[in-house]
């Protein structure tokens, strides 16, 4: 069966390391990843019903809400693993973000939740983009998440061992690089705010805008998780998606969020 010339570590990691239906469950800052997604991307999507293509949708924790809310949901995803999770919500096929095969201008939305992080070449992002661009009908939603840069940096202090010489050397180096080639993830791309407006930009999508996913108080909910106590409580929590709204104005704040989620529009001429 052909890998879509995706990376072994994604393959593997998706396939036999991690849950991926669990993920935006089973932690804080998972549900508030969630949650905060499902708020930001409630408030461009067009009214239901309407078409959404998954891109990249995993299990389909996504489309599992989306079916709910009335849309008609197609996912894509490379791993067997999630593609067999996801039928159970929604029709569901293997494929790649850099070569669709949905037809041109076929979907009113298409949402690539995480193919750009495991893209690392700035060419294969740029693929993806465009063919999610020549997929969505005119006017329609382009909707992108990314991993920030600078999350590891404050993931890393939540497990209180960023100051040991195992952790500071990783790390540093994804500060560098924005990749992650070695243990515990899988190859990975981590992007700057601006850079994914600006890939956003290039591949003809109008009226961009980029969202802090989790906000800036992220890291401190999870921090609460990982340290030995009762766990952040649910006042600590609402707090933390309160900080996430309020940061919305502030480019600034972007670097201290989790995930990124950019919006764009393919134009209607
Ligand atoms: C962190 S998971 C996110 C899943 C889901 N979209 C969500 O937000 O919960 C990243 C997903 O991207 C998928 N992915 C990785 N490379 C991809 C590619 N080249 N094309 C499409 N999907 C890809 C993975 O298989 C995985 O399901």
């Amino acid at each position: 069966m052909s890998n879509f010339g995706l990376a072994p570590s994604v393959l593997r990691f998706y396939g036999e390391t991690v849950d991926e239906s669990r993920r935006l469950h089973r932690s804080a800052d998972g549900r508030l990843e969630l949650a905060r997604t499902k708020e930001l991307l409630r408030r461009f999507l067009p009214p239901a019903p309407a078409t959404v293509l998954d891109v990249g949708g995993g299990a389909g924790v996504h489309a599992e809400w989306l079916v709910g809310d009335g849309y008609a949901v197609t996912l894509v995803d490379p791993v067997p693993r999630h593609v067999q999770q996801a039928s159970a919500i929604c029709p569901a096929a293997l494929g790649d973000a850099r070569d669709l095969e949905a037809a041109d201008r076929s979907f009113d939305v298409v949402q690539l939740l995480g193919p750009l992080y495991h893209l690392p070449d700035p060419a294969d992002r740029c693929q993806a983009l465009a063919e999610a661009r020549r997929v969505v009908r005119p006017g329609g939603l382009v909707a992108a998440a990314a991993i920030n840069r600078y999350a590891s940096l404050f993931e890393h202090v939540t497990y209180a061992h960023l100051h040991t010489d195992r952790m500071q050397g990783p790390v540093s180096k994804i500060l560098r690089t924005a990749v992650h080639d070695g243990e515990h993830f899988t190859l990975a791309y981590f992007h700057r705010a601006e850079e994914l407006a600006d890939e956003l930009r290039n591949s003809g999508l109008t009226d961009v805008q980029v969202f802090g996913v989790e906000g800036p108080a992220w890291s401190l909910v999870k921090a609460v998780e990982q340290q030995p106590g009762d766990g952040p409580t649910d006042e600590l929590i609402a707090s933390a998606m309160t900080a996430a709204r309020m940061a919305e104005p502030y480019p600034e704040l972007l670097a201290a969020s989790s995930h990124l989620l950019a919006i764009g529009r393919a134009p209607v001429a």
